[in-house]
C-alpha cells in the first residue's frame, strides 16, 4: 500500500532533493556497502520480528534482510518507487514521514536508521517517534557519521553549509538527542580509522 501523506500538504525540500537525486544513489551506496554489511549481520542475528526501516530510501538493502516482516518508509516517492521495483516476500513499503509515524504504540521489535538521522529535519522528533512505536526492549540499529573528537571535526564544520545545500548535518552529535538517553547502548562499531562512521545498537529501556 502507497500512501501519499505529504501530498496533502507542501513538498519539502528534502523531498523535492532525494526525488531528483534518486538515480544517482546506488554511487553513494557503493561506498557505504562495508558497513551495512555489518548492520545486517547484526539484524539478522535477532529473532524474526517486525523490524521497521525509516528512510529506506530506493531499497538497496531489501535483499540483505533475511528475516524480519520489513515495514520500510521514506519521504521520497521517487525513492519508494524505485524501491518498488524489487518484489520482496514479508516487505511492505509506505510514502510517511519518520517525524510523525502513523503507528500504533509499540508495533515494532526492531528500527533500522541507516544514513537517516542526520538528513531529518528533526532527530529529536524522529527519536520520540522511535521510542513510542517500538516494543518494550525493542532495538534500534543507527548506521550514521558522527562527528569524531578528532582532526575530522574541522572538516566537518568547514562543510556546514555546503552539506545543508545537499540536506544533511554535517556536524552531527549523538548526544544532542535528549531521547537518546531513554535508550540503553548495547553495541557500538566503529569504520574506519577516523572512527568517523558507526554502527550503534540500542535498545528501549
Ligand atoms: C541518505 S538516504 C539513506 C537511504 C538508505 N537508508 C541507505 O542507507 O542507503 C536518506 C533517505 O532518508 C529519506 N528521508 C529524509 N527525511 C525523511 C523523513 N523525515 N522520514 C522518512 N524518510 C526520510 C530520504 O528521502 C532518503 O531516501
Amino acid at each position: 500500500m502507497w500512501r501519499n501523506l505529504k501530498s496533502i500538504g507542501m513538498m519539502i525540500p528534502t523531498d523535492s532533493f532525494y526525488n531528483k537525486f534518486s538515480c544517482f544513489y546506488p554511487l553513494v551506496d557503493v561506498f557505504l556497502k562495508p558497513q551495512k554489511q555489518v548492520l545486517f549481520n547484526e539484524v539478522n542475528t535477532l529473532p524474526a520480528g517486525n523490524l521497521l526501516e525509516i528512510g529506506v530510501g530506493n531499497g538497496a538493502h531489501l535483499p540483505l534482510y533475511k528475516k524480519h516482516y520489513i515495514t520500510g518508509i521514506d519521504t521520497s516517492s521517487e525513492m519508494l518507487k524505485i524501491a518498488g521495483k524489487q518484489n520482496h516476500k514479508h516487505v511492505r513499503l509506505l510514502q510517511m514521514d519518520g517525524e510523525a509515524l502513523q503507528f500504533q504504540d509499540g508495533q515494532f521489535d526492531y528500527v533500522v536508521l541507516s544514513h537517516v538521522i542526520a538528513v531529518v529535519d528533526n532527530p529529536e522528533r524522529l527519536f520520540e517517534q522511535v521510542y513510542r512505536v517500538l516494543k518494550p526492549t525493542g532495538r534500534v540499529f543507527i548506521l550514521n557519521h558522527f562527528t569524531p573528537n578528532n582532526w575530522l571535526k574541522h572538516l566537518d564544520r568547514a562543510f556546514g553549509l555546503f552539506s545543508k545545500i545537499v540536506h544533511f548535518k554535517s556536524v552531527f552529535y549523538i548526544h544532542d538527542i535528549a531521547t537518546i538517553r531513554s535508550f540503553e547502548l548495547l553495541k557500538e562499531v566503529h569504520f574506519g580509522p577516523a572512527a568517523y562512521f558507526k554502527l550503534l545498537i540500542y535498545q528501549k529501556q
